[in-house]
């Protein structure tokens, strides 16, 4: 369930951020999210922060966490992470700003060469001893045969949520936000999930493979692995579409059912 999204920061949240970063002396709301009840620019006299934030009696805190532990991590490939609050019944996390727009995924974006040079500085990075969820457990209830799950086990550190709202790129360079949910598993499992994008954003099925084919893991993709998530995908999203009224759904169904044709 979306987030109702509040458009002025409550006065405790103003406090909690001037405690840290200085005078506010400006806010913008952004337009794209929905699990944050508090995500806008902040402008201090020296300063633009991104600031998300959720009560901390909200089921979904624990992603707050997360990306706070995992941000040491993903130096050059997520923005800085300058803050986190818990105080006063909120969770902040102040981010460095990042002046950019959302990822363009149509075919022959020039985006993309950036996005893969991002996920290319991901896959060196090793899974940090922290606790996350695994990807064998967050889709086994879309498995028809559960022997299915062992293709996604592994330990590479996974972002998993590639929606274009959460790649930003500002200049020749991308960087990924939202990490509550990042995973680990089966190190293929980024450039399988980004490609149903691509294929959401008008590529054909051949078109993202190839462009999921330049991230160093593809090669070691078992097509049986492949073909395994792309039978999760499909359910996946139509489980998802069927309940969901966010722009992507219906075109990210669509994809999923394109590429686990393409795969049979
Ligand atoms: N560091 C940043 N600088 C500038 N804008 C940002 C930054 N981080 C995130 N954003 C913008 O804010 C939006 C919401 O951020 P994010 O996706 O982290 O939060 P969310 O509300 O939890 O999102 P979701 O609903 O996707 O889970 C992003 O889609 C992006 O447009
Ligand atoms: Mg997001």
């Amino acid at each position: 369930m979306p987030t109702q999204r509040l458009t002025d920061l409550p006065d405790a949240v103003r406090r909690l951020i001037e405690k840290v970063s200085g005078p506010i002396v400006d806010v913008g709301n952004i337009n794209a999210g929905l699990n944050s009840a508090i995500a806008a620019r902040v402008r201090t006299p020296e300063d633009t922060l991104f600031v998300k934030g959720l009560p901390m009696d909200h089921p979904r805190v624990w992603t707050q966490n997360r990306e706070a532990q995992i941000s040491p991590y993903l130096r050059g490939i997520a923005p800085e992470l300058l803050w986190h609050i818990e105080e006063d019944g909120w969770s902040l996390l102040g981010f460095e700003y990042v002046n950019g727009g959302h990822a363009d995924f149509t075919p022959k974006s020039r985006d993309l060469p950036a996005v893969m040079a991002t996920m290319r500085r991901l896959a060196k990075v090793p899974a940090p001893a922290l606790e996350l969820k695994s990807m064998p457990h967050r889709l086994r209830t879309f498995v028809d045969d559960p022997a299915d799950l062992s293709w996604f086990a592994g330990d590479s550190l996974l972002h998993t949520e590639w929606n274009p709202h959460n790649v930003l790129v500002s200049g020749d360079r991308a960087l990924f936000v939202d990490w509550g949910w990042a995973s680990t598993g089966a190190a293929w499992i980024d450039p399988a999930l980004w490609l149903l994008w691509l294929i959401a954003h008008g590529h054909t099925c051949d078109q993202a493979e190839r462009a999921s084919a330049t991230h160093p893991a593809w090669a070691l993709a078992p097509a049986e692995g492949l073909n395994a998530l792309a039978r999760v995908q499909r359910r996946l999203w139509d489980s998802i579409a069927a309940e969901s009224t966010d722009d992507w759904a219906n075109p990210m169904r669509e994809a999923a059912r394109s590429w686990e044709e393409h795969r049979r």
